[in-house]
């Protein structure tokens, strides 16, 4: 059956679609999913998702797993937006998170698995490394900016995305494809992730956003045009970007231009 959101509304160019709960999310998502993979399967005979670590996707990683077809993940490449530097059978790696809720549960080609090596000097050796992998599958050098057919985002309190962190900025708005962020907040481990820049070059964006302590970065992202969260950063790629957001964290938007 299709899941629907209980509200839809458009604010600043972005989509804004509430549901019920995150199985809701998950379960829109996954249709989402299965429309950019047909297309992009047809258009250009493949299909490159990157995936967002974290708790809330984690439905969605689930449900992808047991919904999509085995046909189309033979020709889905798979990278990750960003990455702890950390082994990746640390419980806080983001491959592990997803490979073991998607990729141990479908077939999927090895080379469609891009991850971000962490077993490297350092973060930049990392980035560097992850970089060429992007450029390689895409056939481009640096001067051209590579385009993911779905990105899949998630936001935190502080209203960060991928590793993108509030007073990182420098860094991540960079030319460059992937960077190495060092988060202020020592207790965060260092990361790599892909850069602005190519994050807003994505055919689509679908941010997943759940629970009560995000309601007020997702506001500001949201409602507040200068807003200089780096969620709020994050713009339209030709399909655009869409907000999937539960009833907590979407609690301070005003709904007065909801479309149903
Ligand atoms: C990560 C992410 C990060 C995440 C947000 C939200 O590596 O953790 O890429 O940007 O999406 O922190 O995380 P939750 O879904 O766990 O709230």
């Amino acid at each position: 059956m299709e899941t629907r959101p209980f509200c839809r509304m458009i604010k600043g160019g972005r989509e804004v679609l509430i549901f019920e709960s995150l199985v809701e999310i998950a379960g829109y998502a996954v249709q989402e999913w299965q429309v950019a993979a047909e297309t992009s399967i047809k258009k250009r005979g493949r299909f490159a998702a990157a995936l967002s670590g974290g708790v809330t996707p984690v439905s969605l990683y689930r449900m992808l797993a047991r919904r999509i077809r085995d046909d189309l993940w033979a020709r889905t490449h798979i990278f990750l937006v960003d990455e702890r530097f950390v082994s990746p059978d640390a419980k806080e790696s983001n491959f592990r998170i997803i490979y073991d809720t998607l990729l141990n549960r479908i077939v999927i080609p090895m080379d469609h698995i891009h991850s971000i090596a962490t077993d490297t000097k350092s973060p930049e050796d990392s980035a560097i490394r992850y970089e060429h992998d992007i450029l390689s599958y895409f056939r481009t050098t640096g001067k051209f900016t590579p385009s993911f057919d779905l990105m899949i985002l998630g936001m935190g309190a502080d209203g960060h995305t991928a590793s993108l962190f509030p007073g990182t900025e420098p860094v991540w708005e960079s030319d460059r494809v992937a960077v190495a962020v060092y988060p202020s907040d020592t207790a965060r481990k260092k990361r790599v992730s892909i850069s602005l820049r190519v994050i807003n070059y994505a055919r689509r964006i679908i941010f997943l956003i759940a629970g009560a302590e995000k309601a007020e970065a997702l506001c500001d992202v949201i409602e507040n045009s200068g807003s200089t969260l780096p969620a709020s950063r994050v713009s339209a790629g030709e399909g655009g970007v869409t907000f999937l957001v539960d009833e907590a964290a979407s609690r301070l938007i005003t709904r007065k231009n909801d479309l149903k």
